[in-house]
């Protein structure tokens, strides 16, 4: 019998879609699934699902004998040794797509939180000081007008870019690589160098991928370049940002505010950024709806059956091209 291992809690209709492929065994508890009972059932298992907080690395292999296809229940995949996966002939798969809507919300919702002061004003009220309404009270700054620099122009950039220009705004990006031509026609937005997009613009947005060439992308040399005025926004991985410096940076005036949805060293968050009322920070909640979390889910899902089928994945992750 076929057996697929779910390494971590997903939706219900991510395990209805398994069932068509094999005997599903499923993790169904929010803690982190133990070493010993991941390996246990990774030693028959054919097909595993992970999601973000599973490490695939060469213990895991190791452990997982007749294993055909990691399924990421995420769009970002650097918990995946992909290399290694390669090696023993591991197919991977992760979620694009599905989640580009959700996620791009949650960077529209952050843009606006910073430049609107929002966190600040909600943590006055809960604090019980008195308050009253006042001409130049917790002034923000308006967006309309402004330049969003758009880190990373893939699924989620394109979706941010959409929402963003529906608030006023004007956008650039910078990718390695150009977009498509029809992507690039239809954004209305010119690509930029690194240097110029994060000089010019008032918002700079991450959305690329994790990898070695974009670890610490946001520096202290980076976050030197940038308008004292402008703001930093994270929904892609911690690690892009040097949170330390995005601290000093944030302390010292260099830029004006920073929010980050994800953080150099999930689930801590550098102790420099806490009591920061410029800075804005949720619990990596990019994709979480309950719509988009069962569409990841199903998603995951189709890749294993597919893969199982002896049929190409829907969707094998791609190497890295957005940074
Ligand atoms: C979430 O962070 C994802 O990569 O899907």
């Amino acid at each position: 019998m076929t057996r697929i291992a779910v390494l971590g809690r997903i939706p219900a209709s991510g395990l209805e879609v398994l069932r068509q492929a094999g005997d599903v065994w499923a993790w169904d508890h929010d803690e982190h699934i133990p070493d010993d009972v991941r390996d246990e059932q990774l030693a028959t298992a054919d097909a595993s699902v992970t999601l973000l907080t599973n490490k695939v690395d060469g213990a895991f292999l190791d452990a997982a004998p007749n294993l055909r296809v990691v399924a990421n229940v995420a769009v970002g995949f650097n918990n995946v040794d992909v290399a290694a996966c390669e090696r023993r002939g591991v197919v991977v798969t992760n979620t694009p797509g599905v989640l580009a809507d959700a996620t791009a919300d949650l960077a529209m919702a952050l843009i606006l939180m910073l430049t609107r002061r929002l966190g600040e004003g909600e943590r006055l009220i809960r604090s019980g000081e008195p308050w009253a309404w006042g001409m130049f009270m917790m002034l923000g700054t308006g967006i309309q007008g402004r330049q969003l620099g758009i880190i990373g122009m893939g699924g989620i950039g394109e979706a941010l870019a959409a929402r963003a220009k529906a608030f006023g705004m004007e956008v650039v990006y910078h990718n390695r690589r150009p977009v498509a031509p029809e992507v690039a026609a239809h954004l209305d937005a010119e690509r930029l160098e690194l240097d110029v997009l994060l000089a010019t613009s008032d918002v700079v947005s991450v959305n690329c991928p994790y990898n070695a060439d974009t670890h610490h992308l946001i520096d202290a040399v980076a976050l030197a370049r940038m308008k004292s005025s402008a703001f930093l926004v994270n929904t892609a991985r911690g690690p892009i940002v040097n949170e330390a410096a995005l601290a000093d940076a944030l302390r010292s005036g260099l830029i004006a505010g920073a929010a980050l949805d994800v953080f150099e060293n999930e689930p801590q968050v550098h102790p420099g950024l806490l009591d920061l009322d410029n800075a804005v920070l949720v619990p990596h909640l990019g994709s979480a709806t309950v719509e988009t979390r069962g569409a990841m889910a199903e998603l995951a899902a189709r890749n294993v059956v597919e893969v199982l089928a002896g049929r190409p994945p829907l969707t094998p992750v791609a190497p890295p091209v957005n940074a």
